[in-house]
């Protein structure tokens, strides 16, 4: 991670907010980085995500989180040195307005961190994780919730040329050598795809989802699982 401890010792006592924050796993890989902020603000629609972050990181005082939309966000103008947004591009629809509203909360100065898994090139464990993923992910637009498949590093490049930002570098962190893996062990996997399927039990198209599911532990069983490649992008104000 020492190109992102560079990046992130540019700004000391620096204000930063992470958008999409989630459990607030993110927040965790830049504290881990980088102790000298002065405060990081996480927000998210989801009061559930809110709640469990809050407890998560209930003894850092200079940690706050706050239930927010990223397209109606009430901050100020330029409040922010930094803002990161990870694993949440492809939660999100209409990029150039979100990063529209970004660009006016960030300092003239400062940078964007996007992070992002890829969907490809993946082991053959990786694979395990995108199978799991794209799962999720078709379930969660079955009940009408905005989650698409993941995506190559040319398709964010795209994305990313489309906004208000450019991009200063980015770099992939690959699980093997860097922190971000999670191990998890075949039973683990199991039973979150049946936890996925208990949310669709009375889908019309529940076979398919049984036999997707299915698929996956057979995949999984196979090849074991191993956390996909994640790609750092910085970016800057155009
Ligand atoms: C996959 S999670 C990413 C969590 C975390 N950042 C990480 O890297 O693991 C995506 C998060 O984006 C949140 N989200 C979706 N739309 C949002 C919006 N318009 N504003 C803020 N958060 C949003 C979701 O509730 C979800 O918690």
């Amino acid at each position: 991670m020492k190109k992102l401890q560079i990046e992130l010792a540019n700004f000391p006592q620096s204000t930063i907010l992470d958008i999409g924050t989630g459990y607030g796993s993110f927040i965790e890989i830049l504290t881990k980085n980088f102790n000298d902020y002065r405060e990081i603000i996480g927000i998210d629609t989801s009061q559930t995500a809110i709640d469990a972050a809050k407890n998560h990181f209930k003894d850092y005082e200079r940690i706050k989180f706050i239930k927010s939309d990223a397209f109606t966000m009430h901050f100020e103008n330029e409040t922010f040195d930094i803002i990161t947004l990870s694993n949440s591009l492809h939660h999100l629809h209409n990029l150039p307005t979100l990063f529209d509203q970004m660009r006016r909360v960030l300092k003239k100065d400062g940078i964007v961190i996007v992070n992002e898994m890829l969907s490809d090139p993946l082991t053959l464990p990786q694979i395990s994780h995108r199978l799991i993923h794209h799962f999720a992910a078709e379930i969660d637009r079955e009940k009408g919730i905005i989650h698409d498949e993941t995506f190559t590093e040319s398709d964010i490049l795209n994305l990313l040329n489309k906004t208000c930002f450019k991009i200063k570098d980015h770099w992939p962190i690959n699980n093997e050598s860097e922190d971000l893996s999670v191990s998890f062990d075949t039973s683990w996997v199991h039973g979150t795809l049946d936890q996925m399927l208990k949310r669709i039990q009375n889908s019309a198209q529940i076979e398919y989802y049984t036999n997707q599911a299915n698929l996956i532990k057979n995949h999984v069983s196979q090849h074991g699982f191993s956390s996909a490649t994640q790609m750092l992008f910085i970016l800057q104000p155009k």
